[in-house]
């Protein structure tokens, strides 16, 4: 448990990448009472600093000895990282918030989005998971809905940005969009494909059954964080030449009936969402108007005329941030709370 004070030690693990970079500045926005900020990243970048409350903080290779007294480390440093030095950091006395999926379907580990599913913090036995991004931004959708109607089966395409995979994938749309609008040849790397003007119904490895690795995270978290193995899920999840911000066509069914008026009632009243769902004028959720927003945006809401009880919208969400980042700060802020 998180013991009481005025401020904490707080370690960002990953703090060069895209996602360690937000947290940064999440941080800084929601003036997190920090006592002092400990960045940690690869041999590759020591020796590099990072602005936090105007003020450059040096950037420390990560080891297994660095985590005596620090209170709270948000790992965003990939799965290898995160399997190999979240135990070592509890065992130093730390709270790990952990943004990989190495850890999130561990029957000792709470899978936490602070909207949804808040008391599972009060089980954790040192590391809490931070879910998948396309599934944060869904689940803080299906909660409220479930409980109103009851889900019985979910049907849902992601049209996911490249921020998703990192820097360097950001790097990669950026040089083939400029090397095609040049007419240079394009060499994919990051991605099996062109990922410029082009879209990949691809995301993580191919499993067995022909469901990608990131579609079964999506069911099986789901299911995870709504303490509910009944509700039925479907998942294709799409690589979108855009920079950032997931979207989902989502459909869902449900046991009672929900007119699609009572579903835009519902969502306008919970928090951490923002109904944006005025088709006359043109006016939906985008990438492009999301990016860099807190919370998850919902449109196009309207009922599925093919069932009995059907129910389709669009979600979007800024991945970096409620995907990622902001999620993992908010379960901080719970644990301050709850201290
Ligand atoms: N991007 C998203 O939307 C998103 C959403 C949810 C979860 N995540 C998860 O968050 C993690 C980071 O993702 P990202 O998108 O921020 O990736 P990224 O931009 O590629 O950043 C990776 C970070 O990990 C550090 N790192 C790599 N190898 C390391 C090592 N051996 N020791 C210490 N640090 C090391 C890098 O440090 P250097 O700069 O020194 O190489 C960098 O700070 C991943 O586990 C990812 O699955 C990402």
């Amino acid at each position: 448990m998180l013991k009481k004070k005025d401020k904490y030690i707080i370690a960002v693990v990953g703090a060069t990448g895209v996602v360690g970079n937000e947290m940064l500045k999440i941080l800084e926005e929601r003036n997190f009472p920090i006592e002092e900020l400990r960045l940690f990243a690869s041999e590759r970048s020591e020796g590099k600093t990072l602005n936090f409350h105007n003020k450059a903080v040096p950037v420390e290779m990560l080891g297994e000895t660095v985590f005596k007294g620090i209170d709270i480390a948000l790992f965003s440093a990939g799965g290898e990282r995160s399997k190999h030095f979240a135990p070592i950091a509890v065992k130093a006395g730390c709270i790990v918030i952990d943004n990989s999926s190495v850890w999130r379907m561990d029957p000792d580990v709470p899978l936490v989005v602070p909207e949804v599913n808040p008391d599972d913090l009060k089980w954790h036995k040192g590391i809490i998971a931070n879910p998948n991004c396309s599934t944060i931004q869904m689940v803080v959708v299906l909660k409220p809905v479930h409980d109103a109607a009851k889900i019985k089966r979910v049907v849902v395409t992601t049209f996911q940005s490249v921020s998703g995979t990192g820097k360097k994938a950001m790097d990669e749309l950026l040089h083939q969009t400029t090397d095609i609008l040049n007419f240079k040849d394009v060499k994919p790397n990051v991605y099996p494909h062109q990922i410029a003007f082009s879209c990949l119904p691809h995301i993580d490895k191919f499993m067995e059954g022909g469901y990608t690795k990131e579609e079964l995270k999506m069911v099986n978290e789901t299911k995870k964080i709504l303490g509910d193995d009944s509700i039925k899920i479907t998942v294709t999840t799409v690589r979108v030449p855009v920079f950032r911000c997931h979207s989902e066509s989502v459909n869902i069914e449900t046991e009672k009936k929900l007119p699609a008026n009572e579903v835009r009632a519902l969502l306008s009243t919970t928090p951490g969402i923002i109904v944006y769902d005025v088709p006359e004028e043109n006016l939906y959720p985008h990438p492009a108007d999301v990016a860099g927003k807190d919370e998850v945006y919902v449109g196009r809401i309207r009922e599925d005329e093919s069932i009995k009880n059907g129910i389709n919208m669009w979600i979007v969400a800024d991945n970096l941030r409620k995907g990622a980042a902001l999620n993992a700060v908010q379960i901080a802020e719970k644990l301050i709370e709850a201290s």
